[in-house]
């Protein structure tokens, strides 16, 4: 084969968190002579995706548009499989880039494998074993691991676990999370609070929980269970404000709102822009939540989660103390919320800053990494 001079590298994402993941590596991707780069975005959220897009300046070159209110996992699929074929046959990519483990990805490995186009796997080999839980993620990362030709791993245990699953270490590249990337780039912005729904609140007096919870396997009793502890706790410290923004899943609002609407210091907000989110974390006492993306943010900077989940894909930060595993049971969450409110000295030994997840540098590495393999310059 003779050497290329340029590669097509498209990038393939649809969800929020693929989005604020992925920016950082598309806007690095957009600086190399040596490469043309092409984004498609699924659509398979719709506000909360271009709400990312916007702060980061993306303009997609195809745009799936596939969210449909409460659509199902085979919908998805099979709208992204059948949407991506024009794409790569316009675009012919030498390599497809895809995110994590939504089903935009993996539906998005599956058509660049029909095709024949490599596969660039980022934020690989994140493992729970467990294939319901999360469902279907754990799937969806682990099918698009094996059929991806490079992955991206956050950490070593990442690595690790794509070579107990036989993937050759050659073609597995640690290079941190670009979360990371995109946290440390939009911290250093200076940002007032503009949302009339966090003036509101009164961070000077009292302290902050940031929650956000929408996993589908929580969905039902488990995310009853959740909401009634977060009344438990404004109930059991008068100090204490809940703000939680919630997704725009219909599954998740109904539940938010019918246990927790109405009560005093606990917000109910819209899906914030990643900016003021970022700056609610920073000013937060404490995060509850189930979402990957918070468990790897919350330690960069310093504030101890505790993770409404069975279990997780990321205990690293478990590891290095600032987050907790703390489970579905309603009495199990207000109690280990409880102790860390009251008891200043368990509270400071978790909120210390780690950051097990990456340096901020990922998507150059991953640049440098696609360029060395395509032997481009
Ligand atoms: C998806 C991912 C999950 C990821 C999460 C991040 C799958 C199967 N799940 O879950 O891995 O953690 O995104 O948030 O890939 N909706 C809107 N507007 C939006 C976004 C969502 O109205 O901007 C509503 C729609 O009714 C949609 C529903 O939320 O049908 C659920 O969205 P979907 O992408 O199917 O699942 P998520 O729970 O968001
Ligand atoms: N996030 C945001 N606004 C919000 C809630 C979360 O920008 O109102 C960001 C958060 O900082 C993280 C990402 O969205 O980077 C997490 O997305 P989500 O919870 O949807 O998915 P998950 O991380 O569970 O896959």
């Amino acid at each position: 084969m003779s050497k290329l001079n340029k590669i097509k590298v498209l990038t393939i994402f649809g969800t929020r968190p693929e989005a604020i993941k992925m920016a950082p590596l598309v806007n690095k991707l957009n600086q190399e002579d040596c490469i043309e780069a092409y984004v498609c975005v699924t659509a398979q959220h719709r506000e909360m995706l271009d709400q990312v897009l916007e702060l980061f300046n993306i303009i997609p070159d195809f745009d799936l548009n596939i969210m449909k209110k409460n659509q199902t996992l085979t919908q998805i699929t099979s709208k992204v499989l059948e949407g991506l074929e024009d794409v790569i046959k316009k675009v012919q990519p030498q390599i497809i880039l895809v995110h994590g483990d939504t089903t935009t990805t993996f539906a998005g490995a599956l058509a660049a494998f029909y095709h024949q186009v490599k596969v660039g796997h980022v934020e690989a080999g994140l493992r729970t074993h467990n294939k319901y839980s999360p469902f279907p993620e754990e799937m969806n990362r682990t099918l698009t691991g094996h059929m991806a030709d490079f992955h991206f791993t956050p950490t070593l245990r990442n690595k690790e676990n794509l070579i107990n699953e036989g993937i050759h270490k050659d073609r597995i590249f640690l290079t941190g999370n670009t979360v990371i990337d995109a946290l440390i780039e939009t911290s250093k912005k200076e940002y007032d609070f503009r949302d009339s729904s966090l003036k509101e609140i009164d961070f000077e007096k009292h302290r902050i929980i940031t929650v956000t919870c929408h996993r589908r396997e929580n969905l039902g009793e488990y995310m009853h269970n959740i909401f009634y502890a977060l009344k438990d706790i404004v109930e059991m410290f008068s100090d204490i404000e809940i703000v939680f923004p919630v997704h725009l899943n219909p599954k998740v609002r109904s539940v938010a709102a019918e246990v927790l609407g109405d009560i005093e210091r606990i917000h109910l907000i819209e899906p914030l822009e990643y900016q003021p989110f970022v700056k609610l974390m920073a000013q937060s006492y404490l995060i509850i939540t189930d979402s990957g993306g918070l468990q790897e943010e919350a330690p960069a900077l310093g504030k101890p989660v505790l993770v409404v989940r069975k279990e997780t894909e990321r205990p690293e930060a478990i590891e290095a103390g600032t987050v907790k595993l703390v489970g579905v049971e309603r009495k199990d969450i207000a109690k280990m919320a409880g102790e860390l409110l009251n008891d200043s000295s368990a509270y400071k030994a978790m909120a210390q800053a780690v950051n097990p997840y990456g340096d901020g540098t990922a998507s150059d590495r991953i640049v440098r990494i696609i360029k060395e393999q395509f032997d481009i310059s």
